[in-house]
This record gives structure tokens, sequence and C-alpha cells, in this order.
């Protein structure tokens, strides 16, 4: 089992990654719960993401809301006051859902970005949820890439219809 593996509760977690430890890089990044206290600081991150699409939904109140309905399911990496690393994660008890996985540059590489998902996935199959979702722009070469390394499959047997019940256009 790889350290990055060794996961427990969202708010228990560290990753440390073997390779990285290694080369000497391979500092140990604390995983917690988001709260809504860090939301400029996520948005910042996820601002300075490309492949990264922000709407409506990421509103602030939005968030509050989503972090409401799915409590210590949203993760952050934070080193010295910097978030780092981030995802929102939650179901509609049925099928689990991740939204804007980002890793800051300087921290890619590392197995941050795969620590951040095996929290998600544990924490989600801990409340019964067996299949999850990520949804990445068509442009995203990098981030599907990613995905796949980790065992996520690229569906080609459905499409996605959306549907807008508002007249905003950035809903
Ligand atoms: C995608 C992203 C979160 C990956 O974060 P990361 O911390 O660098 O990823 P990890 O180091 O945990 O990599 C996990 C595995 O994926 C591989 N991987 C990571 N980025 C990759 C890329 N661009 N191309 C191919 N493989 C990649 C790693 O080599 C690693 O494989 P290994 O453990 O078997 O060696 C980060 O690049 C990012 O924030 N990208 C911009 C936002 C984005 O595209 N998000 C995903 C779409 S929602």
């Amino acid at each position: 089992m790889r350290t990055g593996d060794l996961l427990k509760t969202p708010g228990e977690t560290r990753f440390s990654r073997r390779t990285a430890e290694t080369k000497g890089e391979g500092a140990i990044v604390p995983l917690r719960p988001m709260r809504l206290s860090d939301y400029d600081r996520v948005m910042r991150l996820l601002r300075d993401t490309p492949g990264v699409c922000l709407r409506e939904a990421d509103s602030r109140a939005a968030i509050a809301r989503y972090l409401d309905r799915n409590p210590g399911l949203s993760l952050v990496a934070e080193i010295a006051g910097e978030i780092v690393g981030c995802v929102l994660a939650g179901h509609d008890g049925r099928r689990g859902f991740l939204y804007h996985l980002a890793v800051a540059p300087a921290y890619r590489r590392r197995g941050l970005g795969r620590a951040l998902v095996a929290a998600c996935v544990s924490a989600l199959r801990s409340q019964g949820i067996r299949k999850m979702h990520i949804d990445v722009l068509a442009g995203n070469a990098d981030g599907m890439a990613f995905w796949e390394r980790l065992g996520w499959q690229s569906r080609d047997d459905l499409c996605r219809f959306s549907f807008t019940a508002t007249c905003e256009e950035n809903a």
C-alpha cells in the first residue's frame, strides 16, 4: 500500500508520498475538511487554476449551502496559512460527485491530488456511496490524464444533458 493511501477520516488525513520523501521534497501536508472561512483562499486558488470554471454556484452563499449539505466531505490542504489544494465533494444519497479539484502548481506531482481524491472516496464510501463522478472540461487533457491515472473511467456510453432553471447565464 502507498503511504498516500493511508488515509483515515478527513480531519486526520496526512499524505506523504514515499518517492517525494526520498527526493527530500515530500513535506507532510495535512488535509482537513473545508470551512466557510477558507472560502476566499480556496477561490483564489481556483481562479488561478486553468481548467477550473467558476460560476454562480461558487458564490459564498452557494458554497455555504453546499458545505452544510455535505459536512466534512470537501477538503483543503493547507501549508503555512496557504491553501495549496482543494476539492469539493458531496452526494445525493445515491451517487457522489467531486468538483474543483486543484493543486497549486508548486505542489503538483507529489501525490497531493491523489491524496485529496482518496480522502474523498474514503469519506463517501463511509457514507454508503459506492460510485462517484467528476466532470472535466473537454479541453483539459492534463486533468483527464490525471483521472485516468487514478483509475477513473472516461464515459463514452452516455451524454450529459443539463437544464438551467433560471435566466442567469452563469448559474
Ligand atoms: C490535476 C491535478 C489536481 C493533479 O494534482 P497533483 O497533485 O499534481 O497529482 P498527483 O501528484 O497526486 O498525481 C497522481 C497521479 O496522476 C499523475 N498525473 C498528475 N498530473 C498529470 C498530468 N498532467 N498528466 C499525466 N499524469 C498526471 C501523476 O503522475 C500521478 O501518477 P503516479 O502516482 O502513478 O505517479 C493538478 O494538476 C491540477 O490542479 N490541475 C489543474 C486543475 C485540474 O485540471 N483539475 C482536474 C480537473 S477537475
